[in-house]
């Protein structure tokens, strides 16, 4: 039997779990969070989110050999870069400087990776002249409290990656030549990311997401906000299609449309070939039709890219990346 993957992902709003194998994707579930567990994109308490991981994985029968969990975006670092042609042991100690703008605490607070997506070579002499890599940057001590987290959870994790990484595996079956653009319909951004075949570009947040609706809601159907998460969700009394809900999915769709013009302008060569919608957000259909209408790029749903077409699979995308590592 093909060994079994899972792959976690910890929301702002909902925890995400993917099982994977060779074969394909095995199971994907995301179940809403304690409120209040994370709070601005971190985890309120590692020892209760073990304890709801655990009990996730129990009572959904989530059964696997191997984990491993994405790590939170506001927590990791990912960039493509250029570099000079260098050893190992040279590029480990120029990467730090590499993230000087991004970084807050100490340099050597933080673990480096990178991978190499290509060599440019000089066109007369065939000599290797520079270095395209993806680099990433994640401070030590979240990579420490997620593996304790897992391991009060019962669960040894094998890896710990970003995103931008969980999605280059989604990508592998793109074609090289072809660009895509994920756009992450998240509780509290939207996050885009560019992709040229499998290589991660760049991205670009916008900060809010879903949970805006809820005031919207309240606002225009004289309700609490908490009732309106629910109301939101199950799209009662049509409160999706309401002219203050569209108009946030308007602005989002200029911010989308914003990234895109930047994305060609800087990439003239490349055709951006589909736009593959994630999260929660993608089950809002009213939502969907705004970005359709106003963005010029067909939008593909996430399942064709992986050829998988479980219930769910967008909202768990990350999940299902990463366990594909
Ligand atoms: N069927 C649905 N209809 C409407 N909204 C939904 C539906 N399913 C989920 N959502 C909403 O989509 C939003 C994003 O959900 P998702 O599970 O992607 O959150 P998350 O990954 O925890 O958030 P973030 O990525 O911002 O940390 C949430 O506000 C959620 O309430
Ligand atoms: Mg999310």
């Amino acid at each position: 039997m093909s060994k079994k993957v899972a792959g976690f992902e910890i929301g702002s709003h909902a925890l995400h779990v993917a099982v994977v194998t060779k074969k394909g994707v095995k199971k994907v579930l995301t179940e809403t969070l304690p409120e209040g567990a994370v709070r601005e994109g971190r985890i309120v308490s590692y020892e209760a989110l073990a304890d709801f991981i655990k009990q996730t994985c129990k009572k959904k029968k989530v059964r696997f050999d191997e984990a491993a969990v994405v790590l939170p975006a506001a927590l990791c670092f990912c960039r493509r870069m250029q570099s000079p042609i260098m050893t190992h042991e040279q590029l480990m100690v120029n990467l730090p400087y590499e993230f000087r703008d991004f970084i807050t605490a100490e340099k050597d607070q933080y673990f480096y990776d990178y991978a190499v997506l290509g060599v440019t070579k000089d066109e007369e002499t065939g000599e290797p002249t520079e270095l395209d890599l993806m680099a990433a940057a994640s401070l030590k001590s979240t990579v420490q409290d997620y593996k304790d987290m897992f391991r009060r959870a019962g669960i040894k994790l094998k890896t710990a990656i970003p995103i931008e990484m969980s999605y280059t595996n989604i990508l592998s079956k793109a074609p090289a030549d072809h660009a895509h653009c994920l756009i992450d319909l998240g509780h509290t951004a939207v996050r885009l990311y560019m992709y040229h075949g499998n290589r991660y570009e760049n991205s670009h947040l916008v900060e809010y997401g879903m949970s805006t609706l809820d005031d919207i809601i309240a606002d225009a159907m004289h309700i609490d906000p908490f009732v309106a998460a629910s109301y939101r969700e199950a799209n009662h009394d049509g409160c999706q299609s309401l002219p203050e809900c569209v108009e946030v999915y308007q602005n989002l769709a200029n911010e989308i449309q914003r990234a895109v013009y930047f994305f060609r302008y800087n990439n003239p060569d490349v055709e951006l070939e589909h736009i593959h919608l994630s999260g929660g957000g993608a089950r809002i259909q009213p939502l969907r039709d705004v970005l359709s209408e106003a963005i010029s790029i067909p939008i593909e749903d996430c399942s064709e890219l992986i050829g998988a077409h479980d219930d769910g699979i967008e909202t768990a995308l990350g999940a299902v990346g990463a366990a594909m590592q």
